[in-house]
């Protein structure tokens, strides 16, 4: 049986075990009741709007593969107290902080998690395949295994997985809302987020050492968390294949740098490295990098349901502010469909500022028929 995993985020003013404890009673309580009914669409909204404590940006409600669950009409009534898992977390909202590991430019910023700037991003991403729960289930099984202690000698993880694809197909977002979903998960993290560019120093042999103090950032901090994602993004400025002829030395020893600090932080148990890249065909990225990772994922575009997700909320965001009218939804939704077959193939970065884009072709203002904006889009 699916396993429900409750995501809490709590009101900073929950702070005592015992109000925590109220809340998590209150949400199993809550669950029991309405479980005996047909389960409403708005539960989410209910639940929230009915738990006092709980953050406003609502609960999230997971399967155990930790995908959001869409209908809960198969749950068993009453539930069952084991097939609930409440895991209760504070959504923090401090300032993205730039550090430097050298005092010149900042070489990574760190953010700590959940945050509530990435709290949305999960569930506006939207691929024709799993790959969100995939990566998610993926490291946190590899975070589990590395708590129970395994012999490294024996069973080899590094936990560094690679997201490739073509520009704008949501990589990079796609890292974030992983890091989000396991500190939700787990609770707490923090998310160092690597500037690549600054590492490689203008200074002739530099980059090395450079890359070296940023490895020993990295295990110092995360040596006060249970959870350290370490974001990389084009990860191929960071280890473009050693190969290449016009390489210079400072840069093959940056790369050798990478690669032993790497060795480094797989060590640390706690730690994940996540790196994307969409220049990883023709041999730009070097194979002893690409032979370290745990996973290489490509992610695609957003496939013909996804474009017309990802369409239908930017319109009700329009909507919202009275940019767009919405006078037939059946109508609506069946333009959609359509315009989802036409945008298939296309990034989501470029489906993202489709409407706004056609909206202002056609004379921007208050009041454009969300329809018709629909009708001349890729026509
Ligand atoms: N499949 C998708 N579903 C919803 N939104 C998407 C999708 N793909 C991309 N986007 C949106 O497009 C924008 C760009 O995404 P992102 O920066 O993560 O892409 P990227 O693959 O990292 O691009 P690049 O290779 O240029 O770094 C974001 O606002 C993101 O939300
Ligand atoms: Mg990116």
């Amino acid at each position: 049986m699916t396993k429900l995993i409750i995501l809490a985020p709590l009101s900073p003013s929950v702070r005592t075990p015992s109000q925590i404890s109220d809340v998590t009673k209150a949400i199993t309580d809550f669950l029991n009741i309405i479980s005996r009914g047909p389960w409403p669409s708005t539960i989410k909204a209910d639940m929230t709007a009915a738990i006092d404590g709980l953050d406003e940006t609502g609960l999230r409600l997971l399967g155990s593969d930790y995908e959001d669950l869409q209908t809960f009409t198969s749950l068993p009534s009453p539930l069952p107290p084991t097939s609930i898992d409440i895991r209760p977390f504070y959504l923090r909202t401090d300032s993205p902080e730039p550090e430097s590991c050298d005092d010149t430019d900042p070489t990574h910023t760190l953010l700590p998690l959940p945050h509530l700037s990435l709290s949305p991003l999960y569930s506006t991403l939207h691929f024709p395949n799993n790959i969100k729960s995939t990566v998610t289930s993926y490291l946190l099984n590899t975070l589990l295994l590395s708590s129970l202690g395994l012999k490294k000698e024996i069973c080899s993880l590094n936990r560094l997985i690679l997201l490739t694809g073509p520009p704008g197909t949501g990589k990079t977002t796609l890292a974030l809302s992983v890091a989000q979903r396991l500190s939700e998960i787990l609770g707490s993290g923090i998310l160092i987020r690597i500037h690549s560019s600054s590492l490689f120093s203008k200074w002739f042999s530099e980059s090395g050492k450079k890359v070296d103090m940023l490895f020993n950032a990295v295990k110092d901090i995360s040596e006060d968390y249970r959870l350290a994602v370490v974001l990389v993004d084009e990860v191929e400025s960071l280890v473009s294949s050693r190969n290449n002829e016009s390489m210079i030395e400072d840069g093959v020893r940056g790369v050798n740098a990478v690669l032993t600090g790497l060795d480094m932080i797989k060590n640390l148990d706690g730690v994940v490295v996540i790196c994307t890249s969409n220049l990883v065909e023709g041999s730009r990225v070097d194979e002893a990098f690409l032979s370290r990772c745990d996973g290489v994922w490509e992610v695609e575009g957003p496939g013909g349901e996804g474009v017309g997700r990802i369409l239908r909320e930017t319109i009700d965001e329009l909507k919202r502010v009275n940019v767009l009218t919405v006078k037939d939804d059946d109508k609506l939704n069946s333009k959609l469909l359509e315009a989802g077959k036409r945008g298939t193939g296309k990034s989501g970065r470029e489906i993202r500022k489709a409407v706004v884009k056609m909206w202002s072709e056609m004379g921007g203002g208050m009041g454009i028929e969300a329809s018709d904006v629909l009708d001349a889009l890729w026509s």
